[in-house]
């Protein structure tokens, strides 16, 4: 199947970078949110991206202008008839994500495949709540999506063969590395690393050390490029806090369990980066 049109729902922090890195990759990406100005801000993160990135050296102007030149913003779905695939990065919400499935398939062509970019959802209960589960998956980026190299790719229960290959070379056509992850909480990565986050904030509720001794102790011990209440941050305590839970209800190991200051301090609005505040200061 040729893919020539991307469609991206959701501008978020995810999907704006999903839609930057499609039409950087040369398709034409229609990104659709649902009013203009999250749409603005979402288009806004692009362009201060590529912006960022000539003046880095790392992105030339021809590339910038031609991603910029592939891109298009709307606050409509009736755009996604154009799609061949359209990936779903809107809120980490089941009902949500059912209407905004119901509303993209009453204009989607037949072939479109749909990926959602959950990092936690179940992509076999998402297929079923769409009326084409064999061409439906999942397709999980990693923050920044535009710097991070890998990408999962989820088969649910229902996923034909042909849906899985157009998708892991799509992945591969955006210049990512795709792997291919099972349909269980935190696919592969987030199922090792969520648990060495949760470890992290038990072992410092515990006594173990200062934040910035633990942060310096894994990013200079282990070379990891941060330490682990930098990356909590950097993530989100709410969207930690939220994939946990969704571990723990699956598997039941305490492993997965949120410890109880990572409940209080997203109770308390402390999400990290993205409220000014979470284990450190914005
Ligand atoms: N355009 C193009 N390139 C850019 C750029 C831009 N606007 N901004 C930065 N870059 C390039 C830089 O030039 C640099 O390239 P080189 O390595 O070739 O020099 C590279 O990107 C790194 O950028 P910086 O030097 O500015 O920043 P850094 O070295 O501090 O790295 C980071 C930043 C990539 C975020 C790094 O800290 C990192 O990898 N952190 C861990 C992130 C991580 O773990 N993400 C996954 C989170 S889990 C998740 O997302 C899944 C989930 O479901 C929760």
């Amino acid at each position: 199947m040729e893919i020539r049109t991307v469609g991206v729902l959701g501008c978020g922090l995810m999907g704006s970078g999903i839609a930057q890195i499609c039409a950087a990759a040369g398709y034409k990406t229609i990104v659709r949110e649902v009013n203009e100005p999250v749409l603005e801000r979402g288009l806004g993160r692009i362009r201060k991206f590529l912006d960022e990135g000539v003046s880095k050296g790392k992105v030339t102007e021809a590339a910038r202008t031609a991603t910029l030149g592939q891109l298009s913003g709307t606050t409509r779905f009736d755009e996604m008839a154009a799609c061949d695939v359209v990936i779903e990065a809107i809120v980490e919400d089941l009902d949500e994500k059912r209407t905004t499935y119901a509303a993209l398939e009453s204009v989607a062509p037949e072939h479109t495949i749909v990926l959602s970019n959950t990092s936690s959802l179940c992509i076999t209960e998402l297929a079923a709540a769409t009326r084409r589960p064999d061409r439906f998956g999942g397709l999980h980026f990693f923050s920044p999506v535009p710097l991070m190299r890998l990408v999962e790719v989820i088969r649910a229960l229902t996923t034909s063969d042909e849906t899985f290959q157009t998708t892991f070379a799509f992945a591969q056509s955006l210049g990512k590395e795709p792997i291919s992850a099972p349909d269980r909480p935190g696919f592969i990565v987030n199922r090792l690393l969520v648990p060495y986050l949760l470890d992290a904030i038990r072992a410092y509720e515990n006594g173990l050390g200062t934040l910035e001794d633990i942060d310096k102790g894994m990013k200079l011990g282990c070379g990891y490029p941060m330490g682990p209440f930098t990356l909590v941050d950097f993530v989100g305590l709410d969207t930690t806090y939220y994939i946990a839970n969704i571990m723990f209800a699956e598997f039941r190991e305490p492993a997965y369990a949120p410890p109880p200051l990572l409940k209080r301090m997203v109770l308390a609005g402390r999400l990290g980066r993205k409220s000014g505040r979470g284990f450190y200061s914005y």
